[in-house]
């Protein structure tokens, strides 16, 4: 599944890979080399994921005022983002935490991913652990109402920085597989993320309320 963001900038793809919500799926060896690699049905090209990381990687530094640091990837799959950002910043402490066995079986170890769902941070994470940089990108769409809020309560207390949240909205325009709960409107996300504490800064970026006076009263939106 893909989405493309009606609502973004002309001619900007939004994508998002298909995740859970529903315990059949099998995020296993053939699930990752069909949407990730195989150029029929890959929802990113390469250049799309280049270009995205650095966008990410540049707004939390320009934010933070500093080189990251540390990274809490939610939903990381296999890592690829942990390995994208290390390339350009080989010291970074990054952590993915992701519920596919096979996953974190076959890249666990190399690249600091450990298995569990964006409900099982508190119980995973060292209770004190703050990141510079959250990422959820192509998971949250996917998750039950209940459990896009708990994760969410979660995801925020471990923003130490920033945080990057892939989320569409009913009315953007969604390609290919689209087994994922039905979206819900816009207004509906915005309030489930601003009682979950985030503070929107446009393009799926966020600060919590304690970190709102990292940016100016007008990058705030
Ligand atoms: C489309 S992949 C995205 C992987 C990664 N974020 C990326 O961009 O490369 C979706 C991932 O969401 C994970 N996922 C599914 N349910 C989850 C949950 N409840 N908590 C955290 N991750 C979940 C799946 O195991 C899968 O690896």
């Amino acid at each position: 599944m893909s989405a493309r963001s009606s609502g973004g900038r002309p001619g900007a793809a939004s994508r998002v890979t298909p995740a859970t919500g529903s315990t059949a799926k099998q995020y296993d060896a053939a699930y990752f080399e069909k949407w990730y690699r195989d150029p029929r049905h890959r929802v990113k090209t390469p250049a799309e994921f280049t270009r995205q990381v650095e966008f990410v990687l540049h707004m939390a530094e320009w934010v933070l005022q500093r080189p990251l640091r540390s990274v809490l990837d939610v939903g990381c799959g296999e890592g690829q983002w942990g390995v994208a950002l290390r390339r350009q910043r080989p010291a970074l402490a990054y952590v993915g935490v992701d519920p596919s066995e096979w996953a974190v079986s076959r890249h666990g170890a190399r690249r600091g991913l450990l298995q569990g769902s964006i409900t099982d941070l508190d119980a995973l994470l060292p209770a004190d652990a703050s990141y510079d940089l959250v990422l959820s990108v192509g998971m949250l769409n996917y998750l039950s109402a209940a459990t896009l809020r708990d994760g969410l309560r979660q995801v925020a207390r471990r923003t130490g920085g920033v945080a990057y949240l892939e989320l569409f909205a009913q009315g953007d325009e969604l390609e290919g597989d689209t087994d994922w709960p039905r979206p819900k409107p816009a207004a509906w996300y915005r309030t489930l993320l601003a009682t979950s504490g985030f503070t929107p800064l446009g393009l799926h970026c966020y600060v919590t309320r304690a970190e709102a006076d990292r940016v100016a009263a007008l990058e705030r939106l």
